[in-house]
């Protein structure tokens, strides 16, 4: 068998390759891989890390994916819409909080009026986020499921001409008879597999940065599962990845399946992000919030084994519990825990950076377009310094936050 460090250093790798990798589980092994992607990360993308300010704006849904703890059907849920104000409030508020990108997140409508309600935030976001520190305003991140071409279309072109749209659709699962599982038939608007691939190519077709990815650890699924996602997210050439592991929710409808237990849900989770850096080389890859369901420092793990972006939760604290995709999610006590300023203590004790007014688009978008590549910032002496960090990484929290204004974080880099 190839040594691991032989292996690691490939720069294409077999599917035997990849589901070794995958299930990799002695802590040195693991330690090795992980080094591989925060090496390759860094390389590639720079120190530099991206937020992406996530506004989960609505939980009523018309779908009731088994998985999900925000199912049409979960009758325990009081269902909120936030208002278009609140929405744009909250984009401003993380605008002069200097995050270079918001997302709007939602359960799944098709309907007139939501379309055009979300066509009037994007329009409006558009409008009101421009200043010395963001001419160019902000980049928007829809996560809004599936939708007909035409739909996409409108959302791109309320945003104007930039490329500042992207948009995350995940795949969830690129096993058919997996993905028939979670999305049972029956239903009105039901899923299909085949849907949800047009759907990608779609939003490729409206001129979106396209996202994608799936759940790692469902029920079922196989390390050669996994290994097919990543071939299908190089297939359909996705532009950025958000991919986390499957934890179970009482409000789902899959509690009789189980799920793995925390400690190697959680590495096979980060396993699978490594494996994506190195397969996938220079997509956006988000570190999910499901991984700190696992972990306290799920997602600084998350970024040690390759992940480039974190999405803090901007969604006003009244309605945050109302969104629960998944049990024990994060950042939605009473307690205002605060995500922003906690993060960049806990990035910055890693020797990263964040990307503060900056979109940090997909490199592998703009090479796709043939766009000019930002300049690869040179490493700081402490990204030089965590290449050989074990991610035992010290958990820092900020000050607790009541005003979410009076957080306003120091400047450190302005470029693009
Ligand atoms: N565990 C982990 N992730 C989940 N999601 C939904 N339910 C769960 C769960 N129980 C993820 C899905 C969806 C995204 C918005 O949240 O992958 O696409
Ligand atoms: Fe709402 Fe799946 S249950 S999108």
């Amino acid at each position: 068998m190839t040594p691991l460090a032989v292996l690691l250093r490939q720069e294409a790798f077999a599917d035997a390759d990849i589901i070794r990798l995958l299930g990799l589980t002695d802590p040195s092994d693991c330690e090795r891989l992980r080094r591989a992607a925060y090496d390759l990360t860094t390389g590639i993308i720079g120190d530099k890390v991206h937020y992406r300010g996530i506004v989960e704006f609505s939980n009523r849904c018309t779908l009731n994916c088994r998985y999900c703890g925000i199912r049409r059907d979960n009758p325990t849920l009081d269902r909120y819409q936030l208002s278009m104000a609140e929405i744009v409030e909250s984009a401003v508020w993380a605008a002069e909080n200097r995050y270079g990108s918001v997302c709007l997140q939602a359960g799944e409508r098709r309907d007139w009026p939501f379309i055009d309600f979300v066509t009037e935030c994007i329009r409006l976001i558009r409008a009101r986020i421009v200043s010395a520190t963001q001419p160019d305003g902000a980049s928007i991140t829809l996560s809004l499921g599936e939708q007909t071409l035409d739909t996409y279309r409108r959302w791109r072109e309320a945003a104007g001409g930039a490329d500042c749209m992207r948009y995350l659709l995940r795949m969830e699962t690129s096993n058919p008879a997996l993905f028939a599982h979670l999305h049972p038939g029956g239903f009105a608007h039901e899923k299909g597999y085949a849907a949800r691939i047009q759907a990608l190519e779609n939003l490729r077709t409206a001129g979106f940065q396209v996202g994608t990815g799936g759940m790692i650890g469902l029920p079922g699924q196989t390390l050669a599962d996994l290994c097919a996602d990543l071939r299908f997210y190089q297939r359909i050439d996705a532009d950025m990845l958000g991919m986390g592991p499957y934890i179970l929710s009482q409000g789902a409808d899959m509690g009789a399946e189980g799920m793995m237990e925390p400690a190697p849900l959680l590495q096979r989770a980060l396993n699978m992000l490594a494996v994506a850096r190195l397969v996938l080389r220079d997509v956006n890859i988000a570190a999910a919030t499901a991984l700190q369901a696992l972990a306290a420092d799920g997602r600084e793990r998350g970024i040690a084994y390759g992940c480039n972006i974190v999405m803090p939760n901007i969604t006003p604290r009244a309605v945050r519990k109302a969104y629960q995709l998944y049990d024990n999610k994060p950042c939605i006590d009473d307690q205002p825990t605060d995500c922003s300023a906690c993060l960049e203590g806990r990035i910055r004790s890693m020797g990263r950076r964040v990307g503060w007014d900056e979109w940090g688009c997909s490199r592998h978008f703009r090479r796709r377009l043939g766009l000019a590549l930002p300049d690869r910032p040179s490493l700081s002496a402490e990204t030089q310094a965590a290449k050989s960090v074990h991610v035992g990484i010290p958990l820092r929290r900020g000050p607790a936050r009541t005003d979410p204004a009076a957080d306003l974080t120091s400047a450190t880099d302005r470029s693009r």
